[in-house]
């Protein structure tokens, strides 16, 4: 489905560059289930954004089944990345202002969705993550496991292929992050791809397998250099 071929991404801070990523080359397939793992500022969030087309790499090459991500003008990636990608983030990311089922409903009227339809999908996937009596309620009036479970409402709206999670129970007491745990496990086992960032190691082993960043390099790679 993805693979990616030494992929680096610099960020330049007037003068100063951070290598945050250098020379990622990985696949994952289809119905894959994987965890990214890595001490903090290793670059999992970088590779979050480059995997989910949010931001570009500054080297190597991006190919998502038969598109070449790197080659593609923003429009088309952005095309792309709303058609196939679902995102869920640590932070919920909910507009604080809409209730549960406007927050569902919005990225369904980006894509020209009826309003009818909108709404009869938002109640559906709200009843998936078990939340059919919190439609109208607002973010803060929902707990944060209440709270992700909205924003993966959200990220299904477009039926993606691909749920991209970056540390989605970092911010949730260990039972609520295991519900969201749940909803993603079920998701992929039926066929939805998923990659997680995590800190937990737990959460690690029940994935399919561990993508390892350190200082920006996959650890196999750091091995070769090292050895
Ligand atoms: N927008 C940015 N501008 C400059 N440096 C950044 C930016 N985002 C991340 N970095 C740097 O890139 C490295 C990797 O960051 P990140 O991918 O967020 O790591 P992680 O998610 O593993 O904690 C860090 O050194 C971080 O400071
Ligand atoms: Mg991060």
């Amino acid at each position: 489905m993805i693979k990616l071929e030494n992929i680096s991404k610099q960020y330049d801070l007037g003068g100063t560059k951070v290598d945050a990523l250098k020379d990622i080359s990985l696949e994952i397939k289809r119905g894959d289930y994987a965890a990214i793992m890595g001490p903090s500022g290793s670059g999992k969030s970088t590779l979050m954004h480059i995997l989910g087309i949010l931001d570009s790499s500054t080297g190597g090459n991006y190919y998502l089944e038969d598109y070449d991500i790197t080659a593609l003008p923003d429009k088309e990636q952005a095309r792309i990345r709303n058609k196939h990608f679902g995102f869920i983030f640590q932070s919920f990311n909910l507009f604080p202002e809409l209730s549960a089922i406007e927050n569902v409903m919005l990225p369904m009227s980006y894509a020209g969705i009826p309003q009818k339809t909108r709404k009869e999908k938002a109640i559906q996937l709200l009843q998936e993550v078990g939340l059919e009596h919190r439609m109208t309620h607002l973010p803060t009036m929902l707990s944060g496991g209440e709270q992700q479970r909205v924003a993966i409402a959200r990220s299904l709206s477009n039926d993606p292929d691909l749920i991209l999670a970056d540390e989605p129970t970092g911010n949730l007491p260990s039972d609520k992050g295991e519900e969201i745990m749940q909803i993603l496990e079920s998701l992929n086992r039926r066929g939805v791809t998923v990659v997680m960032v995590t800190h937990n190691p737990e959460q690690g082993k029940r994935a399919g397998y561990v993508i390892e960043l350190r200082d920006g390099m996959l650890t196999p790679a750091l091995e070769v250099q090292n050895a």
